[in-house]
């Protein structure tokens, strides 16, 4: 999807016009003891608006910090992020955290829901905080993740498979320009994995969301528009799928 085309329809377009997040030469230490660690190194890495990216890459491989740093949920030692026109680094608290609730969603692998929040209020959180509201909104994504019978529970009276579809709706519930997730199904059967795989997926199909999910599974790994390898705090291979 990304490199398929030999003929730039207009040749006045810059080569990297449609990124949406450009990240440059980050780089992140972590003090252990006497030791600083280097656990991301010189990382430069772009996405797309509406593309599909995955990470993949072993354990300790640095694929969680790399996903903090893009999402500016941690700040880089060294290196700049930028979405769109802003550059994250150069944002004082309440400017990003405006960008993070209108321009990103997140997933993370232990679903990060509000404990004492229903599956609409958890659903409906990221519009509360930005005072907005969307009752229709909340009511489709409610559907959408088949959860309609769930509307009024807590998150612990809920299964991993539905947590996780509420995390997901609320990802996606202010259309975001992009969705990070971390290991989304990591802590799910394979049955709610696929279930919560495709509703990511065909969510961000209908909101054209950039979508950045760290995963182990192949066969994700064979949907996205590109695959993002790490090995020990460096990306070692970048594949485009067809
Ligand atoms: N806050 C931290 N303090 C110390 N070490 C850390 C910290 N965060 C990550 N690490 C180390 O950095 C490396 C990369 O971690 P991580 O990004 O979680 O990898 P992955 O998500 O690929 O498993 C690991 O060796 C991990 O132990
Ligand atoms: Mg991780």
């Amino acid at each position: 999807m990304t490199l398929s085309n030999s003929a730039p329809s207009t040749p006045t377009a810059e080569p990297t016009s449609k990124a949406l997040l450009t990240a440059s030469q980050l780089n992140k230490t972590v003090q252990i003891g006497e030791q600083r660690l280097s656990i991301i190194k010189d990382v430069s890495i772009h996405v797309d608006a509406g593309e599909f990216v995955v990470i993949m890459g072993k354990s300790g491989s640095g694929k969680s910090t790399l996903l903090g740093l893009l999402a500016a949920l941690d700040y880089p030692d060294s290196g700049t992020v930028k979405l769109g026109e802003n550059t994250l680094s150069d944002l004082d608290e309440d400017a990003l955290a405006a960008i993070r609730q209108s321009d990103m969603g997140f997933v993370f692998q232990s679903f990060h829901l509000l404990p004492t929040l229903t599956v609409a209020e958890n659903i409906a959180f990221p519009l509360d905080i930005a005072r907005r509201s969307d009752t229709a909104r909340v009511d489709e994504l409610i559907a959408s993740v088949d959860l309609s019978h769930r509307r009024d529970s807590l998150p612990n009276q809920l299964s991993g498979g539905e947590q996780q579809r509420t995390a997901v709706a609320r990802a996606l519930v202010s259309q975001p320009k992009i969705v990070f997730a971390d290991e989304p199904t990591g802590n799910l059967d394979e049955h709610n994995a696929d279930q919560v795989m495709r509703l990511l997926l065909d969510l961000r199909q209908q909101t054209g969301s950039a979508l950045v999910v760290v995963t182990h599974d192949p066969a994700l790994a064979e949907m996205a528009d590109r695959v993002i390898t790490m090995h020990d705090g460096v990306i070692d291979g970048s594949a485009t799928n067809e």
